[in-house]
């Protein structure tokens, strides 16, 4: 099915906090978080945020968006500056709420050390460019880079896709159906901007110049992650609905299959064979564009779970072991599969995968800072930096033209480039 409409296109360069978090709220499943009672995420009942100036403060404050066990969960802030800086990100408040915030804070939720990232240091010079999006809350997300050299982020809680100018950091922000809450963001050769509507099984295509969006209705009820084929077709992924799609924009054909659970992130390789990561078992598909059949790859243990995969001019898949705190290799050819531990550990949950140059370049979405890593397969070494606004986390990277890195940081409202020398 093919639904047309248009919509105002909205220019947004302050971010208006209070009226956000009502549209926010007015979505379901985050409302059923901000109405559950403060109290409900004690441990057994037992209050985790201990009484003292600021208290009430958080808890009337910070439990909009997300349950304030966000913030108990958080690796935390010995300064009162660290945790000012941070939830300056999600929230505007008057200067002496905000001091008093941050001293509470501060004082019962100190770092923990133990999710500092283990940083290897090495030769190659990056430098990390970070802006923060107007609308807070936003979850700002999935950078790409469309054909005129704009990067562009789409905000799932707003249900917004946002522009950059690079050059100049201006911003714009385009409101898409508000239940559509996009998952990630593709361009096409024309510079539309092609979303997955997660909330609402759609995929749809907005028109930067006309501001007209087309929507296209799926049979699997939350798309995820999308890729544009050599062949002209979309390819994306449905994690819940354990279905992968391909949907012709020429005609609005549209072809669905049920897959293993969770298909998650989502290549296609020289061939054409469209790749997938599984993040509900342990194993890689991989998709021929045509019949749609889907051969699979195991890796080995079962605990094993996949979110993102790339792959470099040889045709080896390189992927994310997030569960297992590695990342690997596949041979498609002979079927082998190599892994080497990442430098934070088990727990350090490798998330986005990018290949560039045949370099591989992930992050260790599990530490604070969130640490960026880069993997050279030829001498098999790593190096790594923290990601200076530091609160992940990158779920998705995108290889620009001249073969930088875009990165973002969802809970921090966060869009950034890595220029690589
Ligand atoms: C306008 C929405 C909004 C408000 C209000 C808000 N936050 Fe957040 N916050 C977010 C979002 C979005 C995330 C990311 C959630 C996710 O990725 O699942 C987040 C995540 C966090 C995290 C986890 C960061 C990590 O390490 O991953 C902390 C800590 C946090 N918020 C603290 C606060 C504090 C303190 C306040 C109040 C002063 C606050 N937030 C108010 C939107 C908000």
């Amino acid at each position: 099915m093919r639904i047309c409409s248009a919509v105002a296109r909205t220019k947004r360069m302050d971010s208006s906090i209070a009226q956000h978090c009502k549209s926010l709220l007015m979505l379901a499943s985050l409302s059923a978080l901000a109405c559950m009672p403060v109290s409900s995420y004690g441990q057994n009942g037992a209050d985790p945020f201990p009484d003292g100036p600021g208290k009430d403060l958080v808890l009337s404050n910070c439990s909009s968006c997300h349950s304030p066990a966000a913030i108990t969960r958080a690796a935390g802030f010995s300064s009162a500056d660290e945790w000012r800086r941070v939830f300056s990100t999600m929230i505007t408040l008057p200067d002496a709420q905000a001091n008093t915030i941050a001293s509470y804070l501060a004082e019962h939720f100190p770092e923990d050390t133990s999710r500092r990232p283990t940083l290897i240091a090495g030769d190659t010079n990056i430098e990390i460019i970070e802006w923060t999006v107007p609308t807070l809350g936003q979850r700002s997300r999935d950078p790409i880079e469309s054909p005129d050299g704009a990067i562009w982020w789409t905000g799932m809680w707003a249900s917004l896709a946002g522009r950059l100018d690079p050059e100049t950091g201006f911003m714009e922000e385009f409101r898409l159906p508000p239940s559509a809450r996009p998952h990630t963001i593709v361009p096409d050769a024309d510079g539309n901007i092609w979303y997955t509507g997660n909330s609402n099984g759609t995929i749809g295509m907005l028109d930067p110049q006309t501001g007209m969006i087309t929507e296209y209705k799926t049979e699997a009820r939350d798309p995820h992650s999308a890729v544009f084929h050599p062949n002209g077709n979309l390819y994306f992924t449905s994690q819940g609905a354990a279905m992968l799609g391909r949907l012709n924009p020429a005609n609005g054909d549209l072809k669905e299959i049920n897959v293993e659970p969770r298909p998650y992130g989502i290549k296609v390789d020289q061939e054409g064979t469209v790749w997938v990561a599984f993040n509900g078992t342990n194993k890689i598909g991989a998709l021929h564009p045509d019949s749609m059949e889907i051969r699979y790859f195991e890796v080995p243990d079962e605990r094993t779970r996949i979110r993102r995969l790339d792959i470099d001019s040889q045709g080896i898949v390189w992927f994310v072991n997030s569960t297992m705190g590695k990342i690997g290799r596949l041979d498609p050819d002979t079927g082998e599969i190599r892994q080497w531990d990442s430098p934070s550990g088990p727990t350090s949950h490798p998330y986005s995968m990018a290949v560039i140059d045949d370099v591989i370049w992930y992050n260790e979405s599990g530490m604070r800072p969130d640490a960026l890593v880069r993997f050279d397969p030829e001498d098999e070494s790593f190096q790594s930096w923290a990601i200076p606004s530091g609160v992940g986390i990158i779920r998705h990277t995108w290889v620009t033209e001249s073969g930088d890195l875009l990165i973002h940081q969802s809970s921090s409202n966060q869009v950034g480039i890595v220029r690589i020398d």
